[in-house]
């Protein structure tokens, strides 16, 4: 048997992704074999572009600053934490307290146990489809097996999975979650349909756990709106999964915020450090931190609260507030939208384009066996139709995500400008061209 150095994520040891990257700057990256290619997709944490100079300045200055840990007081972490509150949440009376994490994994985990000391409940409420962490209660709440640490067999799929160490209950893939505002039911009632269990689903329950991306799915502001008043009806907590959404995916600082009901936990990373560095955090309402009282929350981890994750942190939220990044991303949101319906229109490969507000979109394609959930249970190998979208998207200059065997995302830096965007679309729409004709002749 081979032993090799590196396991890659999601990867035998043998096996090496398609994609090599030199280096990124801005919305450009370059590739492994040198050419340039303009970032549809690479990385959903990246909002601010890649090596935006005022954050790399800010991290490089850190750096220099030596190693602090989470036990020993340092003034820039604090500032962190004021400045989340005061830049991304200013708007957001109710979110008072903020605990910092090595990555929204951590957060995911720490936030569902808090929950659990909170209430003495045990069981959590989760979605099908949904991606909340890889590690602890995180893992376990999420339904979206593709990404649960597994062993596969690359043959013939057959999966070895270590058992849950919680009861997670779940709710099923709302119908609310397909298609754009435009074209959502205006009569659907989510509280009578998709979620017509969610209320029996929460009794005795700690906490329910939200994503707005993962899975093909986009839940409308309604069905969060919904599921946090049966869940404040049931006495379990709201933790609003803003992984992906934070900061400004959506047009809005938060997703929540296109609905009415506020969250009592929020969990972040990816987009918090800008992608310059590793970072989650937990943001606690006020209420939350009512219950915890003057009792210490005694959790701690070496790289919590690194010099240089606050570094990025601070820097990203001041470049997404002078450089106008939400707002952006709502304006440019709306071609997206626009141009999005029409591409898909156009090639019979696409099932459905996903995605509310905002620049993000995720092309569901027309996979085989995609009506299958097993298919959302993941396995080793992805499905041919979005690599091959990726690579001649790569071919035509433009990198379209891939995260999933279903569905290619275009979930850019939030600096892109109209020209990139016009470019990445461009490039998916031949792509899926090439995708339509390899359906056709059953070359799948
Ligand atoms: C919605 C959501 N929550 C949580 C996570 C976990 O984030 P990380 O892998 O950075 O810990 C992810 C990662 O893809 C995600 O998409």
């Amino acid at each position: 048997m081979r032993h090799a150095t590196f396991l890659p994520s999601m990867l035998a040891p043998d096996e090496r992704t398609q994609t090599y990257i030199k280096q990124g700057r801005g919305v450009e990256l370059t590739l492994g074999d040198g050419r340039t290619v303009i970032d549809g997709g690479s990385l959903s944490s990246c909002i601010v572009g890649h090596a935006h100079p005022k954050v790399v300045a800010a991290v490089q200055e850190a750096a220099e600053k030596g190693s602090i840990g989470d036990g020993t007081g340092w003034d820039p972490r604090e500032q962190a934490a004021e400045n989340l509150l005061r830049i991304a949440f200013k708007d957001e009376d109710w979110a008072k307290g903020v605990a910092l994490f090595i990555s929204a994994s951590e957060a995911a985990d720490l936030g569902l146990l808090l929950a659990q000391t909170l209430t003495g409940r045990e069981p959590f409420v989760s979605r099908e489809r949904g991606y909340h962490g890889a590690v602890g209660l995180g893992r376990s709440v999420s339904f979206n097996k593709l990404w649960k640490p597994k062993l596969v067999a690359g043959e013939n799929g057959s999966e070895v999975l270590p058992p849950e160490p919680a009861t997670i209950r779940r709710l099923p893939v709302p119908e609310c979650g397909h298609g754009t505002p435009a074209t959502y039911d205006p009569d659907h009632r989510c509280i009578e349909s998709c979620l017509r269990d969610a209320p029996k689903l929460l009794e005795g329950a700690a906490a329910v756990i939200m994503d707005s991306t993962q899975g093909s799915v986009s839940p409308s502001p309604a069905y969060h709106d919904a599921l946090a008043e049966a869940a404040r009806e049931a006495g379990a907590l709201w933790i609003a999964d803003e992984t992906v959404t934070a900061f400004g995916r959506f047009g809005h600082w938060f997703s929540f915020q296109r609905g009415e009901q506020r969250p009592d936990l929020v969990q972040l990373g990816k987009g918090i450090t800008g992608g310059a560095a590793p970072g989650g955090a937990l943001v606690l309402s006020e209420q939350v931190l009512e219950q915890i009282g003057d009792r210490r929350w005694t959790t701690s981890s070496t790289f919590r609260g690194h010099p240089v994750t606050v570094a990025a942190i601070s820097a990203t939220l001041r470049v997404v507030e002078e450089e106008g990044l939400v707002e952006r991303s709502a304006e440019l949101g709306l071609e997206l939208a626009r141009e999005a319906d029409a591409i898909a229109s156009r090639h019979p490969c696409v099932l459905r384009v996903v995605g509310g507000s905002g620049l993000l979109r995720q092309f569901q394609l027309d996979v085989p066996e995609w009506r299958t959930e097993a298919k959302w249970e993941g396995g080793l190998k992805v499905d041919s139709l979005p690599e091959l979208v990726h690579r001649e998207g790569v071919e035509r200059g433009a990198y379209i995500g891939i995260f999933s065997g279903q569905t290619v995302w275009v979930i850019p830096p939030l600096i892109i400008s109209r020209d990139q965007l016009a470019h990445v679309l461009e490039a998916l729409d031949e792509s899926l061209a090439v995708a339509d004709r390899a359906l056709e002749g059953g070359r799948l």
